[in-house]
Parts: structure tokens; C-alpha cells; sequence
């Protein structure tokens, strides 16, 4: 089969993880007999930069056309970069919320794994990690407080600013359903997060995910409230498999979660539309600091290509095959800077995507 992915490499480290994510495509290309086209795009502080635009109609379009994205990374550092300057609309970040909304996709997909050989890296007491988890935040990407109108103004004098969190049903629904779902795939747990008892948007988004469980008996739901999830992410990960929860608390609560990890370098993430379509990107950020270096850890892009294997091409044995490399490469002892521990083989960037690659057979 023949594969169109649009790549957008972005700013920062984007395009040296990239660069090694399509090493590992091209070399599973080779061994199961696909053909993956790329298409290169500018999204981010690199789009400003040539179009005065974080993300332009035609780009989006041309995503649009793709099968898949792959995105590396895109922003920059706030008072350093002059992209900061503009207004919020016309900033690195202003491209990543419309190519979101512009490609419909509603159901981001983080997960928090730690990993068994990099468990030394977990910030939390032994007792509450051990054996390691393995759970999945499903976020709501296009709604929320992040799409609602906002306005700020003088009212009475004083300068008043308003964001509105707006959630309908159907929003709500098909949400849900994607991650009843997904924990059909998995150990059968859903957790709802909301607060309930607080925000008409979150009762509305606890009946109805109430209703759409009656859907799939096999899978147990609970429900927690926000506040008391950012406590048991950490207090008890190991109950977790699939915690689905609006656009805001998602964002919030999966940084959390990935910190738990001790190696954001590892998590890959996808946002998915309805039907087989997604865009592909590593959890972390553009990580400016390190740019151009050799240092940064490619290992989430490249897990975020086994996503898009699985998700959009359903490719199975193929990811199986992008994740199995990982963890021997592990296993093998071989870290980037951001996971090296006293005892193992520190590589770059390149070396490691090298290695990966080479155990793809
Ligand atoms: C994320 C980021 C974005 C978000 C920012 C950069 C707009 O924090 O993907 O989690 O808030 O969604
Ligand atoms: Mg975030």
C-alpha cells in the first residue's frame, strides 16, 4: 500500500525528531512492502517566519488532502522569540488550535506509560509505582473552554475578560464513545473526570457519558471529580486505564501525568477525527534550548509513528514492530541525555533513531 503523510517538522527540536520518526517509517516500509510519500508543511514559528502566518489556509488544506500528519514540535521560548510579539491569534500556538479544529480532530490520545527500565526515573516512592502503569488520557481537543467565545473589555469601568467552557451533547457523546472503546481494546476501565459538582458543562458531560456506557457492559465506569484525579494521578496510577475528560482538565491533567513518567522524551500522542484520520505528535514541546544539538530524544516521535500505524493505517504488526525496537534499545542499555542514568550508553538524536531502525527486520 502507498501512504500519504503530510510532515510538519515545526520549530525547535521538530525537525530533528522528525527527521529520525521517517527513518523508522521508510525502514518498516521496507520490510512489509509499503510505501510511505511525504509531504513537507510549515506550521508554527516557521510558518510565521515565511507566510506571516502560524498555520495558512493552504496548508491546512493540503493536510487535509493527506492520510495522516506527522507533526514534530512548534513554539518557541516567550520574551526570546519575536513571534511572541504579535497578537495571540497570530502566534506559534494559534496554528496547533486551528489545525485541530480545521482537521475535526476531537479525541487526543496521551498516554502514560512507565516504562520497566526507565522506572529509576519515576518521580514517585517505589510503593506507588512498582510493576509500573500504563493508563491513557482521552482528551476532548475541539471544544471547551479552548473554542468558546472570549472577549475581553471594559464593563463598569474596569477591564473584564470572559472565556466560556460550552460543551454539547454530541460533543459529549462521541467522545465518550471513542473511549469506551478504546477501553473495549484494554483492561475495560473507564474514568470519567469533571467537576461535577461545581459546572453545568460537567453535569451535562456526566449524564451523558452515563448514557453512552450503557452501550458497552463490558467496560466499568467511574467517575471522579478533577481535583481529586490530579491526587490519585499520583497517589495511585496504577488504577488508572482509560481517564476521558474535557479539553482543559485533559491538558492540565496529562502534563501531570506525563511527569509521573519520569521521561516526557518517551510519550508519543495522537489526535484522531472521525473515521481513520489523525495527526501523530510527540507529548513534549519544541524544547528550544536543545535545538540543532544532537540532543533530543526522538523516542516519542518514533512511538507516535507506531500510533499512526495502528490508528490510521491500521497497521498492527507493524506497530508492534516500532514498539518492540524501542524497548529493545532499552533494554540494550542505549539512552538519550534526557534518560541517561549512570551505567547506560549515551547516543544523539541521530545514533539512537539509527539504532531503532536497525532492529526493524
Ligand atoms: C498541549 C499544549 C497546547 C494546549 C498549547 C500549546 C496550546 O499545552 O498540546 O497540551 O494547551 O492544548
Ligand atoms: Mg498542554
Amino acid at each position: 500500500m502507498k501512504y500519504h503523510i503530510a510532515v510538519i517538522p515545526g520549530d525547535g527540536i521538530g525537525p530533528e525528531i522528525v527527521r529520525e520518526a521517517k527513518k523508522v517509517l521508510d525502514r518498516i516500509g521496507e520490510v512489509y512492502g509499503h510505501e510511505f510519500e511525504y509531504e513537507e508543511l510549515y506550521m508554527g514559528g516557521c510558518s510565521i517566519d515565511k507566510f506571516g502566518d502560524p498555520l495558512t489556509d493552504e496548508t491546512l488544506e493540503r493536510a487535509k488532502a493527506a492520510d495522516a500528519v506527522l507533526l514534530g514540535a512548534v513554539g518557541g521560548r516567550v520574551g526570546v522569540d519575536s513571534w511572541y510579539e504579535l497578537p495571540p491569534e497570530k502566534r506559534p500556538e494559534a496554528g496547533l488550535l486551528k489545525i485541530r479544529k480545521g482537521l475535526g480532530l476531537f479525541c487526543n490520545l496521551r498516554p502514560a506509560i512507565l516504562f520497566k527500565e526507565l522506572e529509576g526515573a519515576c518521580p514517585l516512592k517505589s510503593d506507588r509505582s512498582q510493576g509500573g502503569f500504563d493508563y491513557v488520557i482521552v482528551r476532548e481537543l475541539t471544544g471547551g473552554l479552548y473554542f468558546g467565545y472570549r472577549y475581553t473589555k471594559e464593563i463598569n469601568g474596569e477591564m473584564t475578560a470572559v472565556d466560556t467552557l460550552i460543551y454539547a451533547e454530541s460533543e459529549i457523546r462521541r467522545i465518550a464513545k471513542k473511549a469506551f472503546e478504546i477501553a473495549q481494546k484494554r483492561n475495560k476501565k473507564v474514568c470519567s473526570v469533571d467537576k461535577a459538582n461545581v459546572l453545568d458543562s460537567s453535569r451535562l458531560w456526566r449524564k451523558v457519558v452515563a448514557e453512552v456506557a450503557k452501550d458497552y457492559q463490558d467496560v466499568e465506569l467511574s467517575d471522579m471529580l478533577v481535583d481529586a484525579c490530579a491526587m490519585e494521578l499520583v497517589s495511585d496510577p496504577k488504577q488508572f486505564d482509560v481517564v476521558v475528560t474535557e479539553n482543559m482538565f485533559g491538558d492540565i491533567l496529562s502534563d501531570e501525568a506525563s511527569m509521573t513518567t519520569g521521561s516526557l522524551g518517551m510519550l508519543p500522542s495522537a489526535s484522531l477525527a472521525e473515521g481513520s484520520f489523525g495527526l501523530y505528535e510527540p507529548s513534549h514541546g519544541s524544547a528550544p534550548d536543545i535545538a540543532g544539538q544532537d540532543k533530543a530524544n526522538p523516542i516519542a516521535t518514533i512511538l507516535s509513528v507506531a500510533m499512526m500505524l495502528r490508528y490510521s493505517f491500521d497497521l498492527q504488526a507493524e506497530a508492534d514492530a516500532v514498539e518492540d525496537a524501542v524497548k529493545e534499545v532499552l533494554a540494550d542499555g542505549y539512552r538519550t541525555g534526557d534518560i541517561y542514568s549512570e551505567g547506560t550508553n549515551k547516543v544523539g538524536c541521530i545514533e539512537m533513531g539509527d539504532i531503532i531502525v536497525s532492529k526493524i527486520k
